[in-house]
């Protein structure tokens, strides 16, 4: 049975944790900053070593999770490398979507096996980080001997994988963040624009959701760009304008990203096939209009 050490006991840390002793790992110890954090993700895991001495967890395992902020992952790394708390043929992964597996270098160089293991997820607190890993895409680089045990452990977990090339993560990452947070951000502001239609923002919301997950659903039974509808899909020209002037008038800071999402829309719209050349033309001269 592999031991698995976890460093950094925040939310996907203590998620992970759990679920891979839920596949049969020995949870053998956890550290982190703080006691306290590391206690919280002991007594949820329900098992684990915990301490604030990082390298003396790490080294009583076979398997080490560095699930710190980005920023400290490279730091924490080498610092385990330089107190010795990396044996060698163990396997660390971490699990940033933007970072390489090279900032595991330190550790490569003791002898270790790298690879960063990414969850396609969103992940807001352990609660649903437990419920939502399992089945989800894991996006995996980095060195053949950890490739080979992270397999196994998106296994576990009912999951699917991506393998990348080390360079091309950013970009990956970046479209992850799109998706993901972005859409939040485009939910606040279509929240915006209603309250400024005089609707509670409480009200928007929940009226804003059955939408929002009509629209997730027909993106997952017909894709893009048939899951677009809306004025723009249709070539409706007055109704955007009327939107235009709308925002003009209630709420003008807005309005450039408006017509940055209704360019991008335009060209989903275009490739649905609902709007000739002469619709496109149309709609672009009067955003440009608006920008004005
Ligand atoms: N949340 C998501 O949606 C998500 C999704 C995919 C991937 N990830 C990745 O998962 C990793 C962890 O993210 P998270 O959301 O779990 O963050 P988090 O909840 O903020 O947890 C990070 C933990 O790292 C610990 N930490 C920070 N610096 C440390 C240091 N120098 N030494 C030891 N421990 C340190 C903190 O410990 P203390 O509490 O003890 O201070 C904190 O609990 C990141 O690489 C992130 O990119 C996150």
């Amino acid at each position: 049975m592999y031991r698995v050490s976890i460093i950094g006991a925040g939310v996907v840390g203590t998620a992970i944790g759990y679920l891979l002793k839920k596949s049969g790992y020995k949870i053998s110890g956890i550290g982190s900053r703080t006691l306290e954090s590391a206690y919280k993700a002991q007594h949820f895991i329900g098992e684990g070593e915990i301490s604030t001495d990082l390298s003396a967890i790490s080294k009583k395992a076979d398997i080490i999770f560095i699930t710190t902020s980005d920023d400290a992952i490279e730091g924490v790394c080498n610092k385990l490398v330089r107190e010795k708390g990396i044996n060698t043929g163990a396997t660390v992964f971490h699990m940033s979507g933007a970072l390489p597996s090279d900032i595991l270098g330190s550790a490569r160089n003791a002898g270790a096996n790298v690879a960063s293991l990414h969850p396609l997820q969103s992940l807001a607190n352990v609660q649903e980080a437990v419920k939502n890993l399992p089945g989800s895409f894991f996006c995996l680089e980095g060195d053949d001997k950890a490739i080979l045990i992270a397999r196994d452990i998106v296994k576990g977990l009912k999951g699917k994988i991506i393998t990348l090339k080390s360079d091309k993560k950013p970009l990956y990452h970046a479209g992850a963040s799109v998706a993901s947070n972005f859409l939040v951000a485009t939910i606040r502001f279509g929240i915006e624009l209603l309250e400024k239609a005089e609707i509670e923002k409480v009200v928007a919301l929940e009226a804003l959701l059955p939408l929002i997950k009509g629209t997730l659903m027909n993106i997952e039974s017909l894709g893009i760009p048939l899951a677009l509808t809306g004025p723009i899909s249709r070539g409706d020209i007055n109704v955007v304008e009327g939107h235009l002037r709308s925002i003009t008038k209630e709420i003008p800071e807005r309005l450039r990203l408006y017509i940055e999402l209704g360019e991008y829309t335009l060209s989903i719209a275009r490739n649905k096939g609902k709007i000739v050349d002469n619709d496109v033309k149309a709609m672009k001269s009067l955003f440009d209009k608006y920008l004005k």
